[in-house]
């Protein structure tokens, strides 16, 4: 017998041995999200919601034959239009509303596993099968796969698992849900049948297919003696983004709190040459997991499957992300131990009528020849796929960024209404306009996004253009032709404004300086997006300089200067009807949200160790001075040697003087000490360490706390100190 590794314990690893454990693995986003089940529930609403991969077209009634004729699917692999779903994970929070939890899709593993994986078998067109229960809450030790005594049985429980992924602290993976405090993610994975009887394409009790005696390796059993692709599913869920400070809980759509009713579905949709190639030359072979090593496979690999074949309109017509007041369909949150079966509504929504897009490819253009007509009658030649330039845009004039609408007609029209004759459209969603291209060309196959507007067409890609000539300008009026406008773009009229902001006009920038000083740059740059960045900032001005970039700052450099509204007259980035300055020329708005920060001088505590007979006792700490870190360790901290306690803490949304200080005080310290806006520390003798008042003084300690933005904590290296009063 040869020795088996456990696929789980080698995937946490990151690493893969020998030939032996040879697979594919692709990445598939999300083609869909509602209560769609064709497995389980054809042609009706399934009990809870799933999270579907693959083809475009998924749906309550697929089939093999429906999903071939899908325009795409949202794995990598565009010869396999198969569906692979699970239940979605959300989060119930104390208040008992529910929100799902963010993933980017399921990883779907193709592996040669089994003592007989020399005489692997491709899927049948029509086969289907379901791996898990959904009603389970508890670890079955009882239910075993087949095995004797050559090749032992394990439970079959043991198909699901779940790992809490934490890059600095490697975590064993467990058959429930056991820890969702996971910085790096909450992977829950699943793991199918191999073994099959030869005979049924599905029987609904599962009994057409059979684990290997492993689940993961082994044999299978007599009765199901033609062996599979042994499949495999990883979703990783950002767990870590939700804010579980509430004590809420996570639970899976179909009201599962333990993991252990997690579970998988798989809808054969291959091109069953493509796969049986597939298997053949790579599921025993060491590719290493990589598509593009797999000749068959990687011929219809798209690397942009997820922009090329986004998330589909929802067919269910319900609202199942985002806030919810309940888990779609009827679904109890329970625990366990006992099965909990599925839920059943005595009414459901109906479905809304999706586009239909089967059978539309795309068009690749001819260079010279292939036409579009604007709709100024326009017409508009192919020029080829162009690299972009490195350090400025190949087409530096005018643009604009759709991620629903672009296409070929929609940039020409913009770039001809802004008086430029070349346009280029890149990465799917972006549209520059210009006179002339003076970059290299690239291969026709580089431009291989398809327009975030018109499945049809080439939208560029990474770093390429697809480039038109506008050859015969229609009706267009434009008033200027070639572009001769030198900000490249007419200027936008209205006058700009932001939501809590005051317009203070178009001023001077880089004379001397800047004349704010920090920075973040947008392709979807508006006043808003600005606005919003400052706010959540707390600074008190900001300004929108060539095109994308928002500055902020609380004091405005003496330097900058008023100019004339004109010299802001580049359209943002994210919005072409607003303009968002000019060169070294910021559109500046005061932000009237802005609320002076400032450091406590006196923080009440409630003092927990006071006697109980007397709680209105006042402690109150009282700042010190802003401090330097120590230089050979915290300043309020213990110095190396000394055997006295200290405590530390971080919150990076919430830390603020008082829970710093209140946390310190009921611990039984007399100095504290914020840091960094978001740190905090506790000692009884002071400043140790080296640590000393800043020659900066006060300024120095200016970082907003992270929660509370009229409160400064401390700054870079810089702990502002607090002494408790007596
Ligand atoms: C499901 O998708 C197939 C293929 O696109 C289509 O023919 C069928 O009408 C769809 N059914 C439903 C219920 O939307
Ligand atoms: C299954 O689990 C139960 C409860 O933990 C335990 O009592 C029993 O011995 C286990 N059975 C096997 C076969 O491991
Ligand atoms: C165990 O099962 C395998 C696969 O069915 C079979 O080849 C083998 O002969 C069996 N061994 C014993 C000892 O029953
Ligand atoms: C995979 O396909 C790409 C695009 O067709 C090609 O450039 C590449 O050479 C192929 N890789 C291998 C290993 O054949
Ligand atoms: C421009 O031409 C288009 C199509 O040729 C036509 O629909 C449109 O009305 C014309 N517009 C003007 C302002 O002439
Ligand atoms: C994107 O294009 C679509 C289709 O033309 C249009 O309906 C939508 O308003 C555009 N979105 C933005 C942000 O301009
Ligand atoms: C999509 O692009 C193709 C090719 O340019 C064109 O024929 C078709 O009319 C466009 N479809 C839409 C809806 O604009
Ligand atoms: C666009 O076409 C014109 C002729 O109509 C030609 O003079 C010009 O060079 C072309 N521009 C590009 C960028 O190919
Ligand atoms: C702290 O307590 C004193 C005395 O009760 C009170 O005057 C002061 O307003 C309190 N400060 C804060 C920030 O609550
Ligand atoms: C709390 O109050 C007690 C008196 O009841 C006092 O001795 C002690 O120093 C106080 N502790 C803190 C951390 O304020
Ligand atoms: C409670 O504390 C205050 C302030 O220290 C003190 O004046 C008062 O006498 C105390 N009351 C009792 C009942 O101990
Ligand atoms: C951070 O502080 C906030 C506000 O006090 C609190 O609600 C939250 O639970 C804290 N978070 C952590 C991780 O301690």
């Amino acid at each position: 017998m040869k020795a088996s590794i456990s696929l789980s314990a080698a995937l946490s690893l990151g690493s893969w041995v020998g030939g032996a454990h040879a697979y594919w693995r692709m990445t598939c986003g999300i083609a869909q999200i509602g209560r769609i089940d064709p497995i389980i529930n054809p042609d009706e609403v399934s009990g809870h919601v799933h999270l579907l991969s693959g083809a475009s077209n998924i749906n309550t009634s697929s089939t093999y034959d429906s999903l071939n004729a899908a325009a795409c699917t949202t794995c990598t692999i565009q010869k396999d239009k198969s569906a692979y779903w699970t239940p979605l994970l959300y989060y119930e929070r104390a208040d008992g509303t529910f929100v799902d939890v963010h993933n980017d899709g399921t990883v779907v593993y193709y592996l040669g596993r089994g003592e007989d994986s020399a005489n692997i078998i491709p899927f049948p067109p029509g086969f289907r099968m379901l791996s898990g229960n959904p009603s389970k809450r508890s670890y079955d030790n009882t239910t075993m796969t087949y095995g004797n005594d050559t090749y032992p049985s394990r439970p079959v429980a043991d198909r699901t698992s779940f790992v809490c992924v934490n890059y600095n602290n490697e975590t064993p993976e467990t058959p429930g849900i056991e820890n969702t405090d996971c910085p790096d993610g909450l992977r829950a994975q699943i793991q199918f049948q191999s073994c099959w009887d030869g005979v049924n394409l599905y029987l609904p009790d599962q009994s057409h297919v059979a684990y290997l005696s492993q689940i993961d390796n082994g044999v299978c059993p007599p009765t199901h003696p033609y062996l599979f692709p042994h499949l495999f599913y990883e979703v990783y869920y950002s767990v870590a983004t939700i804010d579980t400070s509430d004590g809420g809980r996570f639970v899976f759509s179909q009201g599962d709190t333990t993991g252990y009713g997690f579970h998988g579905d798989f809808l054969n949709g291959w091109d069953i040459d493509v796969l049986t190639a597939g298997i053949e030359q790579c599921v025993n072979d060491d590719t290493t997991g990589q598509i593009s090593l797999c000749p068959p496979l990687n011929d219809s690999q798209d690397n942009y499957a997820s922009t090329n074949c986004p998330q589909q309109p929802t067919l269910v017509d319900e609202q199942v992300t985002g806030v919810l007041s309940k888990l779609p369909g009827c679904n109890e949150v329970t625990s366990g131990p006992a099965d909990e079966p599925q839920g059943i509504c005595a009414t459901e929504p109906g479905l809304n009528d999706v586009p239909d897009t089967d059978g539309e490819t795309t068009v690749t253009p001819i260079v010279g020849e292939s036409t579009v007509t604007l709709a100024s009658g326009g017409v508009a030649e192919y020029e080829g796929c162009y690299v972009e330039a490195t350090n400025a845009r190949a087409l530096s004039g005018a643009s604009y960024t759709n991620s629903t609408g672009m296409s070929s007609t929609a940039c020409g029209a913009f770039c001809q209404s802004k008086g430029f004759t070349v346009f280029g459209m890149e990465y799917s969603q972006e549209c520059y306009c210009g006179n002339a291209i003076t970059t290299a060309t690239a291969s026709q196959s580089d431009c291989a996004m398809v327009c975030s507007g018109n499945r049809t067409e080439w939208c560029g890609g990474s770093d390429r253009l697809s480039v038109w000539n506008i050859t015969s300008p229609g009706n267009a009026t434009s008033t200027t032709p070639g572009g001769s406008s030198s900000t490249g773009s007419t200027a936008p009229t209205a006058t700009p404004s932001a939501a809590g902001a005051t317009y203070m006009g178009c001023y001077s920038d880089n004379v001397g300086g800047r004349a704010l000083t920090s920075y973040i740059g947008s392709d979807g740059m508006t006043w808003e997006m600005c606005a919003q960045n400052a706010q959540s900032l707390n600074r008190k001005y900001f300004g929108i300089e060539y095109a994308q970039e928002c500055w902020t700052g609380n004091t405005l450099a003496s330097s900058s200067a008023i100019l004339a509204d004109s010299t802001c007259s580049m359209a943002c980035k994210g919005d072409a009807t607003e303009m968002c300055g000019g060169n070294n020329a910021l559109t500046l708005f005061q932000n009237t949200q802005f609320v002076q920060p400032t450091i406590p001088a006196l923080v009440n505590v409630t003092n927990t160790t006071a006697t109980s007979t007397n709680t209105t006792q006042l402690t109150q700490y009282a700042y010190v001075g802003c401090y330097t870190e120590g230089s050979s360790g915290r300043t309020i901290g213990t110095p190396v040697g000394v055997n006295t306690p200290s405590y530390s803490f971080t919150n990076t949304t919430g830390m603020t003087v008082e829970l710093c200080a209140q946390t310190c005080s009921t611990k039984g310290f007399a100095w504290v000490g914020v840091e960094y806006a978001q740190e905090c520390y506790c000692n009884n003798l002071g400043a140790v360490n080296g640590g000393a008042l800043a020659s900066g003084g006060d300024g120095d300690c200016s970082m907003v706390c992270k929660g509370n933005i009229g409160e400064y904590c401390g700054g870079s290296s810089r702990v502002g100190v607090y002494h408790l009063q007596t």
